[in-house]
């Protein structure tokens, strides 16, 4: 499955980055440091009978940058709604930062430092711009929330639609939106779920644009996608996932140049 000279090779140019880091660097001893960010072993879940994830498997090493990629029903929203405390976990098990979070609330993993981008991106219509990220900043407790300087400086169009109800924003504007709202949390790990969703082309390029820079400033990130032109912009290693299982692990690179894996998985 994954290939271990490249992950070792992954590791180590993810250390020279981390000087470099500004983003998401969590708090915490050596060890902590060192950690894994998310690591799920065996992850089920279920709706009542029906198990729609089963024995999912992968680390998100501090820094990295994963995607999950599959077709629609592979159960990647279901993952991710899992791991932030959306719906229950039916089984397996699953670490933060550390700390065993199987059974953890939403708002709990909130507090530790995962924010999920929800692929239906959940504004609240008649908030700005400003109140939907000032609001975002409540979850960053016990950490210095996101400044509104940086999150305007990343996406110049909300800072010129500062007092725009979020309602009225394009679809492109929302989805740079609801990546601020999750910034003004200071996360630790920023899990977007089909962020170019039902996006134009155009402002496809402006998200990848502005993923690349929160990804350079040292945010570890997982996201669920689709496109694959923003996964390989973004990720450098993948999980591709088909009817709630684990298919194939590796570098996004090597995923790409599989042409079993592009035919089966990315048509
Ligand atoms: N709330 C729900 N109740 C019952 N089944 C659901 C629910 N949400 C998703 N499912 C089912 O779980 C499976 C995985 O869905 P989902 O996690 O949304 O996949 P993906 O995000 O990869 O498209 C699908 O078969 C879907 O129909
Ligand atoms: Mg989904």
């Amino acid at each position: 499955m994954s290939n271990p000279p490249e992950i070792e090779r992954f590791t180590r140019s993810h250390k020279r980055e981390r000087s470099r880091l500004s983003w998401g660097r969590g708090r915490g001893s050596d060890s902590l440091e060192t950690a894994p960010i998310l690591q799920v072993e065996r992850l089920r879940v279920a709706y009542g009978s029906v198990v729609v994830v089963r024995d999912l498997d992968f680390v998100i090493e501090r820094g990295a940058s994963v995607a999950i990629l599959g077709a629609n029903g592979a159960g990647k929203t279901s993952t991710v709604e899992a791991l932030a405390g959306l719906i229950p976990k039916q089984g397996g098990c699953v670490r933060f930062n550390a700390q065993n979070v199987t059974r953890a609330t939403a708002s709990e993993m909130a507090r530790r430092g995962l924010a999920l981008v929800p692929q239906t991106r959940d504004l609240f219509a008649t908030f700005s711009v400003e109140e939907t990220l000032v609001a975002g900043a409540s979850a960053a407790t016990g950490r210095d929330a996101g400044r509104l300087v940086d999150i305007y400086d990343l996406f110049p169009r909300l800072s010129e639609r500062r007092w725009q109800l979020a309602g009225t924003l394009s679809g492109g504007e929302q989805q740079m939106l609801a990546i601020g709202r999750a910034l003004m949390s200071s996360p630790i790990l920023l899990v977007l779920d089909e962020p170019s969703g039902g996006l134009a082309p155009a402002i496809i390029g402006d998200l990848i644009d502005a993923l690349c820079e929160i990804r350079r400033r040292g945010l570890t990130l997982l996201v669920v996608e689709q496109n694959l032109e923003l996964a390989e912009a973004i990720a450098d290693r993948c999980v591709v996932m088909s009817a709630g299982v684990l298919r194939w692990a590796g570098s996004m690179e090597n995923a790409i140049a599989n042409e079993a894996i592009r035919e089966a998985y990315f048509a």
